[in-house]
């Protein structure tokens, strides 16, 4: 099988890393931050063409205060540098999640990345950010029932393709492969309706030491299953 064009990525196990380090866990959240521009150019050198990476879940608010606020910081001084990186990896970045709960200022600063990085195509390196599943499913559902209300949209006309159009995901292909790392073989509420054919990939690497030897792995693994979507096996 060929190298996927999307691979979504559960990034995990910052805190554990910094944890036998002797390390407070925002000093593996650092370490977490630095090794996303790693990872979006081996990415890219392998062919990949969708990236789309959790980095904060709508359940992660129950973290302590200061922790989301470190997140925060992190996620804002990443997507900085990452519009330099977008221009040297003609790198269409894009946000999904619920963005209406972050401060105003980082609003801004992810529509800039997302409006300055709109016109590359090479890598489209997708974050996601106080982003659940459930949540998105749900203001997609309220989406449907206002365009029903408003006499634009007919409930015989909602099929599966024209949900997946209300989603965040709306511009993103289905993931080919989830990877998560540091150990955990769950999904964390993380694109539910979209990885229903993905293939699955754990490893125990937490995540600042995943690095490019560590998915290229990862794909070949990938490479390695047998997909067939209900079908059988062409011999
Ligand atoms: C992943 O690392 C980063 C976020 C969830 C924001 P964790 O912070 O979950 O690290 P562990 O799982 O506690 O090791
Ligand atoms: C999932 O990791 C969320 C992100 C990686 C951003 P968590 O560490 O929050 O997940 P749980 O709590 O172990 O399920
Ligand atoms: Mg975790």
């Amino acid at each position: 099988m060929s190298v996927p064009e999307h691979i979504a990525i559960i990034m995990d196990g910052n805190g554990r890393w910094a944890k036998k380090r002797g390390l407070p866990r925002n000093a593996g959240h650092t370490a977490g931050a630095k090794n996303v521009e790693n990872i979006c150019v081996a990415a890219k050198k392998l062919g990949v063409k969708y990236l789309t990476l959790y980095a904060l879940s709508t359940e992660n608010w129950s973290r302590p205060e200061a922790e989301v606020r470190a997140l925060m910081r992190l996620l804002s001084g990443y997507l900085d540098k990452a519009i330099k990186t977008a221009h040297e990896n003609q790198m269409h970045i894009r946000v999904i999640g619920d963005i209406s709960r972050l401060d105003q200022k980082f609003q801004r600063q992810i529509s800039e990345a997302e409006r300055v990085s709109s016109v590359y195509s090479d890598l489209n390196l997708t974050i996601a950010i106080n982003y659940g599943s459930r949540d998105e499913i749900v203001r997609a559902m309220r989406h449907v029932a206002e365009d029903i209300k408003a006499g634009t949209l007919l409930p015989e006309a909602i099929t599966e393709e024209l949900f997946d159009s209300y989603l965040d995901t709306k511009e993103l292909p289905a993931p080919d492969l989830l990877v998560r790392t540091s150990g955990e073989q769950r999904l964390s509420n993380y694109l539910l309706w979209q990885v229903a054919y993905s293939e699955f990939y754990f490893t125990p690497v937490p995540w600042p030491d995943f690095d490019e030897k560590e998915l290229a792995k990862a794909v070949d693994a990938y490479e390695n299953r047998d997909r067939r979507y209900g079908g059988i096996r062409e011999e």
